[in-house]
């Protein structure tokens, strides 16, 4: 039994390596995320998404106004998560991710927009102080049984309590997910696997360490948001959160290609992200039968 991690590169599991130009006022990362962050703005490269990101803003907004004040991000890549979060007002942001070269661009870029973002190395279930919330976005299929051996997600969401106080936000990766598809994270290791692979196991994993477990969005067929929270009355305060979803799921849609960056998630909500969304698709479609020239 091996935690697997990628050869190409000094530490972590992803092939992408990342990377940080400073200019004044603003960084820009690139690698598996790829975002421009500056003291008040974050414009992410490429506008897929959307959605995930909507959803997680507004959830920030809500556990802002509940006096939540603290955020691990576990599996922060180049802290994408974190510096929304700072920017939403959390004031102690930890970025927690194996890869050692995204821990440094993180910490660079931190420092230099003044965010109160603060990248360590970590490994999957390792102690970490409890922060009020926790996110854990595109890693269940990754630790369960591939970079981390944890095997089971009883055993994940047993770990994920112990990082926050009041909610965590976790996303299901789906086995039939494009990503576990092309890799198959799940060959790895497949003797310390005690659960099955499934939603059912999944759901039940988080009721298991939580008081509460909702789903927030359903993002795309194959990654799904859900809400945990902790305490008798922590789904109660969280109910402001009503808003924000599901989305009807639907088939993947060619979107068109982007040429430039696309504008912050921070100033669009999910419905305006989603209406821009629709008219670029229904442009491009245009385009394709000749009605219209695409600019
Ligand atoms: C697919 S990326 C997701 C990044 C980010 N959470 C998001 O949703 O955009 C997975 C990240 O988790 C990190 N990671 C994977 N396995 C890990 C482990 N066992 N311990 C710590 N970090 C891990 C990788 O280095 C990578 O940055």
């Amino acid at each position: 039994m091996s935690a697997y991690r990628n050869r190409s590169r000094p530490t972590g599991s992803q092939v992408e390596t990342p990377t940080l130009k400073l200019v004044p006022g603003r960084a820009v990362l690139g690698g598996y995320q790829r975002f421009t962050v500056g003291p008040k703005t974050l414009e992410r490269s490429r506008n897929n998404y959307a959605a995930k990101f909507g959803a997680l803003q507004k959830t920030f907004r809500v556990a802002k106004r509940l006096g939540c004040t603290s955020l691990n991000d576990l599996g922060s890549s180049n802290g994408l998560s974190s510096f929304l979060a700072a920017q939403e007002g959390f004031q102690q942001v930890k970025a927690l991710d194996h890869d050692t070269q995204c821990v440094s661009v993180v910490n660079r870029a931190a420092q230099h927009v003044h965010l109160p973002v603060t990248a360590q190395q970590w490994s999957f279930g390792q102690a970490v102080p409890a922060a009020d919330v926790s996110v854990m976005l595109a890693l269940v299929h990754w630790v369960y049984s591939c970079t981390a051996t944890l095997g089971s997600f009883k055993a994940i969401a047993r770990y994920v309590a112990t990082t926050c106080r009041r909610a965590a936000i976790v996303e299901w990766v789906a086995p039939t997910d494009p990503a576990i598809k092309a890799f198959n994270h799940l060959r790895f290791n497949r003797g310390v696997q005690k659960d099955p692979y499934t939603l059912a196991a999944f759901e039940a994993g988080l009721k298991a360490h939580f008081t509460h477990v909702r789903l927030l969005l359903k993002g795309t067929p194959t990654r799904w948001l859900y809400l945990c929270t902790k305490g008798p009355t922590a789904a109660a305060d969280f109910k402001a959160l009503g808003t924000v979803v599901p989305r009807p799921v639907s088939k993947p849609v060619r979107r068109p290609a982007l040429k430039a960056s696309r504008p912050l998630v921070t100033r669009l909500s999910a419905a305006q992200a989603a209406r821009k969304r629709r008219a670029a698709l229904a442009q491009s479609r245009l385009a394709a039968m000749g009605v219209v020239r695409r600019r």
